[in-house]
């Protein structure tokens, strides 16, 4: 992926507010022109300081009312409990503004149905394929993105918008947008922080690896993502 966006910044902290102007841009752009702005979040701890930016500095400054929100994945906890994505953007971001609406992968059910849950409020709300203006997604230390871990079911699943997806190695199941709802969307963001995360970017972003040792490699959707990526995490990039 020679031709990736990457924007390096110094710390953690410089990359949360690029992040956040990234995010309000797009958001104000989208709805200017189209009436709405869809974004789904990424989970992780990586994105807190983003969701709480964009809590302080733009809660006034945004049309909160036109930007709906959905997730990447979840886990397979109800939504009070401290692993649940939803339960970390509505602690840093969501119980502050007031988004036009919220669209909470319901981590509490059976994750099959759940799945099939997902997968009609995603149609119902796009009136048919899903088509995020940004879905904002993590990386882990494995290469994997959103619940796409890897050599997983997930991986190989193309006819749907949203998959319960077996983690073998974590023993769990996850739910997760799949590769071609993420691959649908106008703008794909990876927020990627830490020296943890720098062997898994060197390989997604300049390795030959296969993708299914890093799955963030099947994530190419047709607008170029664009990766923001701190120092650390960068420190093992060819063109530094
Ligand atoms: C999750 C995420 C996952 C995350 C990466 C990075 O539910 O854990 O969606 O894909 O983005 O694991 O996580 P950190 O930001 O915590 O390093």
């Amino acid at each position: 992926m020679s031709s990736a966006n990457v924007y390096v910044f110094e710390t953690p902290q410089d990359l949360a507010e690029a992040a956040a102007k990234a995010f309000a841009q797009k958001a104000t752009r989208s709805i200017r022109e189209n009436g709405r702005f869809a974004v789904a979040l990424a989970g992780g701890s990586t994105p807190k300081a983003l969701y709480e930016l964009l809590a302080a500095r733009y809660r006034n400054a945004l049309e909160w009312s036109g930007i709906h929100v959905f997730f990447g994945d979840e886990r397979t906890v109800p939504p009070d409990h401290e692993d649940s994505n939803y339960r970390r953007a509505y602690e840093a971001l969501l119980s502050r503004v007031s988004a036009g609406s919220v669209h909470r992968m319901r981590g509490e059910l059976d994750p099959r149905e759940a799945a099939v849950l997902y997968e009609k409020e995603l149609t119902a709300f796009f009136n048919g394929p899903p088509r995020f203006d940004l879905v904002l997604l993590g990386v882990g230390e494995d290469g994997h993105t959103a619940s796409l871990f890897p050599h997983t079911p997930a991986l190989d699943v193309n006819d749907r918008w949203a998959v319960e997806n077996p983690v073998q190695k974590l023993g769990t199941t996850r739910l997760t947008l799949t590769i071609p709802s993420i691959n649908a969307a106008q703008k794909v963001t990876f927020l990627v922080a830490g020296e943890g995360k720098a062997e898994a970017l060197k390989e997604i972003l300049e390795g030959d690896v296969h993708p299914y040792d890093y799955p963030a490699k099947l994530v190419r959707p047709a607008a170029e993502p664009d990766w923001f990526v701190d120092r650390a995490a960068a420190s093992l990039l060819g063109r530094l």
